[in-house]
């Protein structure tokens, strides 16, 4: 068992074992970086993370849905106001088709401004002789292939920090600032998904929205008063992978006296970081924010209880989001058991279902790829066990970019192996289309459906 939360302060987790870390070639240059960036402004407010935790005490009651989404891998060179902007439309308009079609209501995260690391099944890459460090995301390296490149640089720990803050900035004005506004639902379809069967499906939900609103206003209800008209709230996550950059940004709220890392409203620990005894689980305890974890297949129950009473002791509602990423073929296996334990054990967890990392394979033209009916086959298993077990299918947790990739096989786009090459642009994993995204939630608000008309409708 983990020391109680009063022995852990911003430092602790350095005299732990640490997973997934680069090799800094010189520290003296991290402490420097990491001195600046303590001295920066924080990027998100105590008070914004303790809000979304309220709505995921809801999602925890059953009574909320939670969509997190975006890259797998965020880009130093692809920031520009378009790309964020297409990534929020795709998933407002995911949350849309959710809401209109299951009555629950839709939290929406991003996988947005700091997803910028990642952790990788082997410290090395090697390429006809040469080996180089694997690239481990644009906060550590750089994805191309020679010594340079794959250098991990502490300077890049302040780029992410400043592209995260340009990046919230925007999605802040995009998200209060009338964009967002339920009036422009219709402004979220893209060309390229409009001509779509899921843009014209769109276009039906927009249309009865937009006349339920003109109904409201020959009403006499004034819309423009209504601040869930108006915007929406969006919050930011990634994975705390980068310690030295997570405590920097670990700052006391003055309310509380309790720590939060302002680096994102919300924080998860990777599949790869979970040790019970590291580094991330013990940095990740002692900060307020919600959490998530990732729960892949080597995940056992009696560890997964010891995480959960480690990273939520007071078994505080919201606090906790379990992320399971089982693949395809073993959901109905692996899920059961633990969904079950946790229910025995009276702990309150959100349970969501990341249906991207347990159906990666390598296409045969050597792309990283992933098949749209394989996640969806995932989605669709994971509210079956929920719905056997009585426990709330409480989120989807995809990765997606408003673009018109071809990374994903299927779906919508109808995508072929021999398509890969189109549009393939992710650094890193594979990731649904903004037509491929749309079609996965007119998927799960059946699901969704299904789920409540199988339960009698839950009191919202
Ligand atoms: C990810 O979410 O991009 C990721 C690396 O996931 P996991 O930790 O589940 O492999
Ligand atoms: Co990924």
């Amino acid at each position: 068992m983990a020391p109680p939360a009063n022995d852990w302060n911003v430092t602790t987790w350095r005299s732990r074992e640490i997973a997934q870390s680069p090799t800094w070639p010189d520290s003296e240059h991290l402490g420097r970086v990491e001195g600046e960036l303590a001295s920066k402004p924080p990027l998100v407010f105590a008070g914004e993370a303790r809000r979304l935790q309220g709505h995921l005490a809801l999602v925890s009651q059953g009574k909320s849905f939670l969509l997190q989404a975006g890259d797998c891998a965020e880009s130093f060179n692809e920031g520009s106001a378009d790309s964020i902007r297409d990534k929020l439309k795709v998933i407002l308009q995911m949350a849309v088709a959710l809401t209109y079609a299951s009555g629950v209501p839709v939290i929406k995260v991003g996988r947005i401004a700091g997803q910028f690391a990642k952790p990788r099944s082997d410290e090395y890459e090697e390429r006809d002789g040469v080996r180089l460090d694997s690239f481990r995301g644009h906060i550590v390296n750089d994805e191309r292939f020679d010594a340079e490149s794959r250098r991990p640089d502490p300077e890049r720990l302040l780029a992410a920090y400043h592209q995260s803050v340009a990046t919230l900035n925007l999605l802040r004005a995009f998200t209060t600032g009338g964009f967002a506004a339920l009036s422009r639902v219709h402004a979220w379809n893209q060309e390229f998904v409009a001509n779509s069967l899921e843009g014209k499906r769109y276009e039906v939900i927009a249309d009865d929205i937009e006349r339920a609103l003109h109904f409201m206003k020959a009403c006499g209800i004034d819309l423009h008063d209504d601040g869930a008209l108006q915007g929406v709230d969006f919050y930011t996550s990634h994975e705390a992978l980068i310690l030295p950059y997570e405590q920097a940004l670990t700052r006391r709220d003055s309310l509380t006296g309790d720590w939060y890392d302002c680096s994102a409203h919300m924080l998860w620990i990777g599949d790869r970081t979970r040790q019970l005894d590291g580094a991330h689980v013990e940095f990740l305890r002692g900060v307020s924010n919600p959490l998530g974890l990732k729960v892949g297949p080597s995940l056992k129950s009696d560890d997964l209880l010891r995480l959960v009473d480690v990273l939520n002791p007071e078994n505080v509602p919201g606090r906790l989001t379990l992320i399971s990423r089982l693949g395809r073929d073993r959901i109905t296996e692996l899920l059961p058991p633990l969904v079950e334990m946790l229910r025995d054990e009276g702990r309150n967890v959100v349970w969501t279902c990341d249906p991207m990392h347990g159906n990666t394979f390598v296409a045969s033209g050597g792309q990283k790829t992933r098949r749209f009916d394989d996640i969806l086959s995932e989605v669709s298993q994971f509210f079956a066990v929920h719905q056997s077990l009585g426990t709330w299918p409480g989120g989807l947790h995809v990765e997606l970019t408003g673009d018109n990739v071809t990374e994903c096989l299927g779906g919508g786009s109808r995508l072929l192996e021999g398509d890969l090459d189109t549009n393939y642009t992710s650094i890193c994993d594979p990731r649904l289309n903004a037509t491929q995204s749309l079609d996965m939630a007119f998927h799960v608000a059946e699901f969704l459906q299904g789920y409540s008309a199988a339960n009698g409708a839950r009191s919202l």
